[in-house]
């Protein structure tokens, strides 16, 4: 039998955080042998907010980069960047033109992001219809993210179940994919907001490319409480993220990770839940300065992909323009 797919993205909005690699990342690896997998950068969805250019092509590099350091291998996986590949952009204007507007103004993300602009710009609305596009171009049965993305993958299947009953059966429907422990991680500063590197507060994120000592540092002083009692509930919120943390880099279970430190206060934990995330990170942040600095290695392989993924956006892309009626060259 064929090989499933998978297909996964993120944005080139800056620095990636601890939770884009728990959340998303380091799901990506191990899925790679079992299935077709395509991993993208998505600079098109970056744009949705102000961008400077020259900061968005070193931040696209960079995770691109990053891609590869956490173990994407382009033997394996297709690896490419968005605006490489117009067929995004064609089949995102299609599902535009079957998306109701109420729907989308549901969607959380759009209610803070709009929130937090006094111009709203149709992009941040229209966002997850591109996102939909990403996934149905591929015919992707899978699709690994964090627990924030929930909303837009179910979009997505609406959209498929919509094009589906109204030109016969076209997209394969998706599925969300979310790891175990790592799904949601959040601030370091405000457990009740997810981590994110568009925080305005540098304690409340770990960077992938921190370094050792700013990891340690930041988990040092990340927020916990005064009950001072080792324990897994929702009412200590931030020991709670802390020992996901511990369990997404480990494998440990949580009853396991409780066990171990109580009695021993937060300090003992949080010293070694430093050691753990700096030696969970290790590799990563030691390849990634060298296939950073490989230009002509970074850009054979998101060429490759581009095509790759080309010849394969093109044979949906053809179908569906070819049942909604449009006449071919
Ligand atoms: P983004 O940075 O928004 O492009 O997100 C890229 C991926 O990281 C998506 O799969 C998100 O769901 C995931 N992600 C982002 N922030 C977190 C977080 N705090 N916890 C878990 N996953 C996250
Ligand atoms: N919207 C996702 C995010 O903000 C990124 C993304 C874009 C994506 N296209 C996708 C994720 C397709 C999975 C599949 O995190």
């Amino acid at each position: 039998m064929d090989k499933k797919t998978v297909y996964s993205g993120i944005q080139p909005s800056g620095s990636l955080t601890l939770g884009n690699y728990l959340g998303a990342l380091k799901n990506f690896i191990g899925l790679q042998d079992e299935y077709n997998c395509l991993y993208c950068i998505v600079d098109m969805h970056a744009i949705t907010v102000a961008q400077d250019p020259k900061l968005l092509r070193k931040n696209t590099l960079d995770v691109l980069a990053l891609y590869l350091a956490a173990g994407l291998d382009p033997e394996k996986s297709i690896i490419y960047i968005q605006s490489h590949v117009p067929q995004h952009a064609e089949l995102g204007w299609i599902l535009n033109t079957i998306s109701s507007i109420g729907q989308l103004q549901r969607m959380t993300q759009f209610k803070d992001k709009s929130k937090k602009s006094k111009e709203v710009m149709a992009g941040i609305l229209n966002y997850p219809v591109l996102m939909a596009a990403d996934i149905l171009l591929y015919q992707t049965s899978y699709v690994p993210v964090g627990e924030d993305q929930k909303q837009h993958v179910e979009l997505t299947r609406d959209l498929a179940q919509r094009f589906n009953s109204k030109y016969s059966d076209t997209f394969t429907m998706p599925d969300i994919l979310t790891p175990k422990s790592g799904a949601r991680i959040m601030s370091l500063q405000n457990p009740e907001a997810k981590m994110s590197k568009s925080d305005s507060d540098e304690n409340s994120y770990i960077l992938l490319l921190d370094d050792e000592d700013a990891t340690r540092r930041k988990i040092k002083r990340a927020v916990t409480d005064s009950l001072n009692s080792m324990a897994y509930k929702d009412d200590q919120p931030g020991l709670k993220n802390l020992i996901n943390i511990y369990s997404s880099f480990t494998g440990e279970s949580v009853e396991n990770i409780v066990s171990k430190y109580e009695g021993q206060g937060y300090g003992v934990f949080k010293a070694d839940l430093g050691d753990v995330i700096v030696e969970g990170l290790r590799p990563l942040r030691e390849s990634f300065k060298e296939i950073r600095s490989d230009k002509s290695y970074l850009e054979k392989v998101y060429k490759e992909g581009a095509d790759k993924a080309s010849y394969l956006a093109n044979k949906t892309l053809r179908k569906v323009y070819k049942k909604m009626g449009f006449i071919p060259r």
